[in-house]
C-alpha cells in the first residue's frame, strides 16, 4: 500500500549517506509500488548542481548501491524523475525561497526534512525553515549521529532542533532499530508465549550482545574522535539491550515503547571511577602481516597528526541492570572493528537444569541458549539437549532449533533504512530514539568514557581479525563463563 504523497527534502544531497543509504533504500520502496506517484525527493546542498545533475547522481548511487538483480532501467527512470535540486546554504537567503517554491501547500502531501549534514547545522537549518516559513506544524525532520560526543553536547544539539520543532516532529534515527532481525525481536518476545514466562532472573544465567565488524576503521575522520563506545555502544548497542530487557509496553504506541526502554536505561547500574576497570575493556587493533595476508593496524591508518591515538576500535563490557527482572543477570556487550568475522548476535543463556536424571546418561545436559543473530544469515536458533538416535542408551546431545530466515523466506530482507525513511511519511515514531532515550545513553556512557581519558592505561592491543584482546576474554570468564563463539 502506498504511503501518503510526500515531499522529502534532503539536506546534504550530495553528501556519502544520501548515495549510500537514502537514495538506494527509497529506490527499493519505490520499486515496490510504496510510494504515492505525487511524491517527491527534492535535494539540498551548496554544491552548483542542476536537477538533471541530481538525477544524475542518483542514477549512479542506484548502479553502485543497489544489488544488480534489482536495477530495472525503466524503474530507475520513473524514479529519477521525481528527483530535483535546490541550491542553497545556511546563509543563502535565495535557496530558501526557491525551496519554499518548490515545496506544495497542499496539506496531505507530507513534508519532511532529512538532515544528512554535520550536527551544528541543525540548528541554523531549523532556523531558516521557520523564518522561510517552510517550516509547518506537521512537518517532519529526521536526524541522525552523531547526536553529540557526551551528554552535555547532545542536549545542545536537542535544544537547538527543539527550538523549532516540536518532540512529536523530529524522528531521530538510530538504523539497528530498522533491521528486520531487530523487529523481529519485539515479535519473538510480545507475539509467542514462550519466552516471556522464562524471560527474567529466575530462569536466564546471563546476556551476550556481539556487534562484530571485520572491516577496519578506515580512514574515516570521526572514527578517531569517536571510538568504539560512542560509535556503537551509547547507541546501536544500547538500544538491542533495551529491546531484551525491557517490560512488555501496553501497545505498539511509539510513547508506550520508548517509555519501557527508557526505564531500561535509568535502570542500569552506573559505571563509575574504580569500577571502570573492572567493568570494561577497551582495546584498540593492531596489524598482522604473514605471507598471506597483510592488514594495517590502526595507527597505521592515522593521519600524521593523529598518530598515538588512544581511540578505542573494541569495548567490551560488562552492564547491570538494577530492576526486580534482572538483579543478578549481567549483559555483557562487545562490539569491535577488525574482528575475526562480521557477526551481530545476541545469545540469552538460561541457567542449567536444577536437577539431572541422566547420571548414567553419555553426556550431561547443558544449559539451553537462545541466539538470535542480526547479521549475517539472519535467524533465531534455539539450542537444546536431545537423545542421539540409536540403540545404544542415553547419549545427550545439544542440537539447535533453527530458524533460518533466508531458507524459510524467499523476500529478499530490507535494508534499515527502507522501512525508516517511510516511517517518517507514516508518521510513526516507534523505531526512533525519543530525546530523553538518547540522554539516558549517554548519561550512562559518559562517565565510563571519562575513566578512560583519566587513566594512565592506553588501549589493550589485539591483533586485527581477532576476537578482541585478552581482557575481553577475562571480564567473562572471571565471571565462570565464556563468550558464544569461544564454545564453537
Ligand atoms: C554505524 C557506525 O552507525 O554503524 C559504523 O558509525 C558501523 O562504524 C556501522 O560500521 C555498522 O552498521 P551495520 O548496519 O553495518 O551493522
Amino acid at each position: 500500500i502506498p504511503v501518503q504523497p510526500f515531499d522529502y527534502v534532503v539536506f546534504g544531497a550530495t553528501g556519502d549517506l544520501t548515495k549510500r543509504k537514502l537514495i538506494p533504500a527509497l529506490y527499493h520502496r519505490f520499486k515496490d509500488g510504496q510510494f504515492d506517484e505525487n511524491s517527491r525527493i527534492i535535494g539540498v546542498s551548496r554544491s552548483k548542481l542542476s536537477d538533471a545533475d541530481f538525477q544524475n547522481a542518483a542514477r549512479d548511487a542506484i548502479t553502485q548501491f543497489v544489488e544488480k538483480e534489482y536495477q530495472d532501467a525503466a524503474v530507475i527512470e520513473r524514479f529519477v524523475n521525481i528527483f530535483s535540486y535546490i541550491i542553497n546554504d545556511v546563509s543563502n537567503k535565495a535557496g530558501w525561497g526557491d525551496l519554499k517554491k518548490a515545496l506544495r501547500d497542499d496539506p496531505e502531501v507530507v513534508r519532511a526534512f532529512y538532515l544528512a549534514v554535520a550536527p551544528d547545522l541543525f540548528e541554523p537549518i531549523a532556523e531558516q525553515l521557520s523564518k522561510t516559513k517552510v517550516y509547518r506544524r506537521d512537518a517532519r525532520v529526521v536526524i541522525e549521529k552523531p547526536l553529540g560526543h557526551d551528554l552535555l553536547s547532545s542536549m545542545e544539539i536537542n535544544d537547538g532542533v527543539a527550538k523549532i520543532f516540536e518532540e512529536d516532529q523530529v524522528y531521530r534515527i538510530d538504523h539497528y532499530l530498522g533491521k528486520e532481525t531487530v523487529q523481529n525481536l519485539l515479535a519473538l518476545r510480545f507475539a509467542n508465549t514462550l519466552f516471556e514466562p522464562v524471560w527474567n532472573s529466575a530462569h536466564i544465567d546471563h546476556v551476550q550482545l556481539t556487534v562484530a565488524e571485520s572491516v577496519g576503521a578506515g580512514t574515516r575522520g570521526y572514527y578517531d574522535e569517536s571510538g568504539a563506545l560512542r560509535d556503537m555502544i551509547q547507541n546501536h548497542m544500547l538500544q538491542l539491550l533495551c529491546l531484551v530487557a525491557m517490560e512488555p509496553p501496553a501497545s505498539d504506541d511509539a510513547n508506550a515503547l520508548r517509555d519501557e526502554k527508557l526505564k531500561v536505561l535509568r535502570s542500569l547500574k552506573p559505571i563509575t571511577n574504580g569500577d571502570v576497570a573492572k567493568m570494561t575493556v577497551r582495546g584498540q587493533y593492531k596489524g598482522v602481516s604473514s605471507e598471506t595476508t597483510s592488514v594495517a593496524s590502526y595507527q597505521d591508518e592515522l593521519p600524521e597528526e593523529k598518530k598515538g591515538s588512544r581511540t578505542e576500535t573494541f569495548v567490551a563490557l560488562k552492564a547491570e541492570i538494577e530492576n526486580w527482572r534482572w538483579s543478578g543477570v549481567p549483559f555483557y556487550l562487545r562490539t569491535g572493528k577488525r574482528m575475526a568475522s562480521r557477526v551481530s548476535e545476541i545469545a540469552i543463556q538460561f541457567k542449567p537444569i536444577p536437577h539431572s536424571i541422566f547420571d548414567h546418561a553419555e553426556g550431561a545436559p547443558k544449559a539451553n541458549k537462545l541466539i538470535i543473530r542480526l547479521q549475517p544469515d539472519e535467524g533465531v536458533k534455539l539450542m537444546m539437549m536431545i537423545k542421539d538416535p540409536g540403540p545404544g542408551g542415553m547419549r545427550l546431545r545439544e542440537v539447535p532449533l533453527n530458524l533460518s530466515f533466508a531458507q524459510t523466506f524467499s523476500e529478499r530482507t530490507p535494508e534499515a533504512y527502507e522501512r525508516l525513511l517511510l516511517d517518517v511519511i507514516r508518521g510513526s515514531q516507534t523505531l526512533f530514539m525519543r530525546r530523553d532515550e538518547l540522554e539516558a545513553a549517554w548519561k550512562w556512557v559518559d562517565p565510563i568514557r571519562e575513566a578512560w581519558e583519566r587513566s594512565s592505561e592506553p588501549p589493550q592491543s589485539y591483533v586485527a581479525g581477532t576476537w578482541g584482546p585478552s581482557g575481553s576474554h577475562a571480564l567473562i570468564e572471571r565471571d565462570g563463563r565464556t563468550w558464544h563463539e569461544d564454545e564453537n
